[in-house]
């Protein structure tokens, strides 16, 4: 026996014992049934990379491995682990083509992968898993639900879960998996017997249920699967957080050697402020569908954002973030559209207009905007008229647009040349009230030991709609507007001075950047530069005909906390295609 199948043997003698003494004595282990059926992995580099301790029986299954599906990320940290924890040796390429290999062989199907996006795509959301209670409350401790969800196993794969976690973190059945507290003794009100399975044993059993290895999604996308054919022209369209709307231009070009890996050219503007930016990168589909992709501009490595995105199966439609920061907190959303020879409408630098303006410019930013473009092309709708074309170019055209001073106030479906974008405009004649995005947010210290997590704002003003009054249904948005930043005690703590300490707000930006995490001598009690703000904005206000612009703010509340200390998901900053990421810890 080899030191690395005994291991196996050992953990697995360990979950014997630890799962027949967790399971309540009026439910005996039932005697293994038949083997469960998985799913054949029969390619030479995983057989070369993991055979050694993962056996394959005469059907071409692995031991474990044919018994599980899983994201390329779930792939991942599973080789990381083996890697850290049970003596796996590989090279990082050779780790790229197995996740590849298992991505698309034990992978998820688009459907399934769906609900968990969030998961890979690293947004800071609050999930409830609300199918089961005590899945939720057992299994969130530590790591993201999304990491669970994002998995499919055979029910005796799911009974294994629970043993790795107690061989590898002894504590965990105190810590999460076991009732704390007394047993439930009064049958319960309909005379069934009671439930005394512990929590973890019911979040099994669910698990099991809800996630099999074999499913009518898996087996249908499995048998229609292929390399997705991206090469080509899509449009982009984005949010970049604080900056706001984002069009441009993806190129992709398909890399010769391999059918599921492409290059990408990048261009796109921020439209507010017309700060163009470029890019190249690469990606790999994974599954027919799964795009991880990572671009940089000519600043080079530091300018990285790794993309995640989901190739929709007509291969129309890519939807997905672009991520980078020490918590994956940094980022945009993004969408690419095929487009072939025609003209289509993506934005406008401004999305509202003022009543009775007079030739204010507005830039409308497409792809294949026609170069003759003659005002009467573009239609604004009523009690707006284009004046005049002041420039044109394939990717933006700036038009000079008049609005009546008794244009109705409400939103405009904009046209050019035959393309359109649906209420892309709004026609106000004031700003009632400015918000600011997001309402609550958190950002924790760092920079000597750990990374920083910064926190973005923006600022939204807001007209009351027809029936005047804030907060309702028919308020009108005008999108983000330019306001002065500021921090604000928050009265948690008497004689609060959070805000000389937590960290600096950029005035211009709404960018939130924690100070260094560690004690702080100069502080009272040498405690951390954490604390309680309110981030304020602080908007000058739109003069109305007589009436003088009058200032309005908002505000929201920012908690910087301390760093996380203890991940328990090895993969959080390491893209899926760096050397970094993958067997870098052998
Ligand atoms: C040196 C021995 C060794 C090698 C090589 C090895 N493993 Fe493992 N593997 C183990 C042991 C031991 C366990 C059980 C303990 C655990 O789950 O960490 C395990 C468990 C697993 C599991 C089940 C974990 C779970 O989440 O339930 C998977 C999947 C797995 N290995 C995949 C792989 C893959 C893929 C490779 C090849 C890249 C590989 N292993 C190579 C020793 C190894
Ligand atoms: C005490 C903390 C803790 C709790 C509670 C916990 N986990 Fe985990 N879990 C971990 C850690 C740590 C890892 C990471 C191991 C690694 O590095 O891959 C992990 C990994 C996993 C994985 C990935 C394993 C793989 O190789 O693919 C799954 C699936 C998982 N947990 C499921 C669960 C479920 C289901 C529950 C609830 C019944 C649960 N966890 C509760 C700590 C916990």
């Amino acid at each position: 026996m080899t030191r690395a199948t005994r291991a196996i043997a050992v953990v697995a003698a360990l979950q014997v014992t630890l799962l027949a003494g967790a399971v309540s004595t009026q439910q005996p282990v039932a005697p293994t049934a038949k083997p469960e059926d998985g799913i054949p992995a029969t390619d030479a580099t995983v057989q070369k990379a993991c055979g050694t301790c993962h056996r394959s029986d005469d059907k071409g299954q692995m031991s474990r491995i044919s018994f599980q599906r899983n994201t390329p990320e779930g792939w991942q940290s599973t080789i990381q682990r083996m890697a850290a924890l049970n003596g796996l040796k590989i090279d990082p390429q050779t780790a790229r083509q197995v996740v590849k290999y298992l991505s698309n062989h034990l992978g998820l199907a688009p459907e399934e992968a769906k609900p968990a996006a969030w998961e890979v795509e690293r947004r800071l959301i609050d999930y409830k898993y609300t199918a089961n209670a005590d899945a939720e409350s057992t299994c969130i401790r530590c790591h993201s639900m999304g990491r669970i969800i994002s998995q499919r196993r055979t029910r005796g794969e799911w009974d294994l879960v629970i043993a790795m976690h107690r061989g590898w973190y002894p504590l965990v059945d105190n810590q999460a998996f076991r009732r704390t507290g007394p047993l439930p003794r009064d049958p319960a009100a309909d005379g069934r017997p009671l439930d005394l399975r512990q929590p973890v044993e019911k979040a099994i059993d669910h698990l099991a249920r809800a996630f099999p290895l074999k499913t009518p999604e898996w087996t249908a996308w499995s048998a229609t699967m292929r390399p997705a054919r991206l090469e080509g022209t899509w449009a982009l369209s984005g949010w970049d957080a604080g900056k706001g709307a984002i069009y441009g231009r993806v190129t992709i070009t398909a890399d010769p050697a391999a059918a599921d890996e492409f290059t990408t050219a990048i261009t796109y503007r921020v439209a507010r402020t017309g700060e163009s930016v470029n890019r190249t990168g690469r990606a790999l589909i994974y599954t027919g569908f799964q795009w991880r992709g990572r671009s940089t501009t000519a600043a080079g490595a530091d300018s990285a954002l790794r993309e995640v995105m989901f190739v929709d199966r007509d291969w129309r439609q890519i939807e997905g973030r672009w991520f980078t920061g020490g918590y994956d907190e940094v980022g945009l959303d993004v969408r690419l559209d095929r487009v072939g020879a025609e003209t289509r409408v993506l934005g406008t630098d401004r999305t509202a207009l003022k009543q009775g303006a007079a030739g204010q410019e507005l830039k409308i930013y497409g792809t294949n905007l026609p170069a003759a473009l003659r005002p009467a092309d573009i239609d604004l709708g009523p009690g707006l008229t284009v004046s005049r074309i002041v420039s044109a170019t394939p990717d933006v055209v700036t038009a000079a647009v008049e609005v009546t001073a008794t244009a109705a106030l409400g939103a405009r479906d904009l046209f050019v040349a035959g393309a359109s974008k649906s209420k892309a405009l709004v026609v106000f004649d004031r700003v009632d009230a400015i918000k600011v995005k997001p309402d609550w947010a958190m950002a924790r210290v760092g920079g000597t030991t750990f990374p920083k997590m910064l926190a973005q704002f923006e600022a939204w003003a807001f007209h009351n709609g027809a029936d005047g009054r804030p907060d309702t249904p028919d308020d009108l948005s005008l999108g983000l507007v330019d306001v002065a930043w500021s921090l604000e005690e928050y009265a948690a703590t008497y004689d609060d001075d959070d805000m000389k300490f937590v960290g600096m707000l950029d005035a211009a930006t709404g960018r939130f950047t924690p100070n260094v995490d560690g004690p702080n001598p100069v502080r009272k009690g040498s405690r951390n530069n954490i604390g309680d703000v309110w981030v304020v904005a602080n908007y000058a206000g739109e003069a109305s005909g007589s009436t003088p612009a009058a200032a309005v703010r908002a505000r929201a509340h920012l908690l910087v906390t301390v760093p996380l200390y203890m991940r328990f998901d090895p993969t959080v900053g390491a893209p899926l295609d760096s050397p970094r990421s993958l067997g870098a810890r052998q």
